[in-house]
């Protein structure tokens, strides 16, 4: 029987690296081209399957995304929100969500990282974990990302946070899957030097009891990064360039709600119908002519 599976999307941070564009609001209400940041993770969970997402973030932003992205209903999802008071760090998430994830497991993304390209990976990971399952990718700037080491028979050997001598060119990106122990570990956690419970801190001790795998994204996966104004900017060029040539939307969360089964087609075209008049709104339109 498949399990269920939740989705977390932690969109707080006080976003200070991008200032002055942070200044009003959050990172993850920034566009990416033509969509609000958050409609790239969510539609990443959404293409794995997940259907109920809890969203956290900043006492200001989290109305913001409500009035963003609603119930989820438009999408055939349920949404919830919850408040993540101050940036006590990542693993937080998980001490706010316990509720939510209950006895579940969970996959979470960070609401600043963009995917495009074939989500099998992903699903694979999330129908076989056991214990946490987190990926590696291939960077040239380790040091800006969690990094990981990995034996001669790809298993996990160290795990570090912005490392400044990283021990390989493997970036961890901020999307992970965790069986419902993931709570309790994350309760346990002690702060940092920095003040925050660090996401590192859960991997670690899902290593240290030997319940930790890890997945290597090669070739035809790109992980964007969003963390400079431009890193912003050549990834709004990179989803421009696709979208033009092929046509095609990457993260229009109506298109794949359908293409998921999550609104049948008239709860499709009824979802649609509420849009404004946009390219956005054609777009959506042209996919049931
Ligand atoms: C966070 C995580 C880091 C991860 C990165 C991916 O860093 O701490 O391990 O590699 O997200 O986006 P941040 O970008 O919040 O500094």
């Amino acid at each position: 029987m498949p399990r269920t599976t939740k989705g977390l999307i932690l969109a707080g941070g006080s976003g200070t690296r991008l200032h002055p564009m942070t200044a009003a609001f959050s990172k993850q209400l920034q566009p990416i081209y033509d969509k609000p940041m958050i409609y790239y993770p969510l539609s990443t969970l959404m293409m794995a399957g997940i259907r109920d997402v809890l969203i956290i973030s900043t006492p200001q932003d989290t109305p913001v995304f409500e009035r963003l992205l609603g119930d989820g209903s438009r999408y055939g999802i349920e949404i919830s929100y919850a408040v993540q008071n101050a940036p006590r760090g990542i693993a937080e998430a998980f001490v706010i969500g316990e509720s939510f994830i209950g006895s579940d497991q969970v996959s979470l993304i960070l609401g600043d990282n963009v995917f495009y390209g074939k989500m099998d990976f992903y699903r694979e990971a999330i129908a076989a974990n056991e214990g946490a399952t987190i990926f590696g990718y291939p960077v040239q700037d380790p040091e800006r990302y969690g990094v990981v080491e990995v034996d001669a028979t790809g298993a996990v050997r160290s795990i570090e946070e912005k490392p400044t001598k990283p021990r390989s060119n493997l970036a961890i990106p901020g999307l992970y899957v965790y069986d419902a122990d993931v709570c309790t570990i994350a309760k346990g956690l002690a702060p940092s030097a920095r003040g925050e419970i660090e996401i590192t801190g859960v991997h670690q001790a899902y290593l240290n009891a030997g319940r930790l795998s890890l997945r290597q994204l090669g070739r035809g996966i790109a992980w964007l990064d969003t963390g400079t104004p431009e890193s912003m900017l050549e990834a709004s060029t990179f989803i421009h360039a696709i979208e033009k040539r092929q046509g095609l939307k990457i993260g229009c969360l109506e298109e794949v709600a359908l293409t998921q089964g999550f609104l049948s087609r008239d709860a499709y075209a009824a979802s649609i119908a509420q849009l404004p008049p946009s390219a956005y709104r054609t777009y959506c339109e042209r996919l049931i002519d």
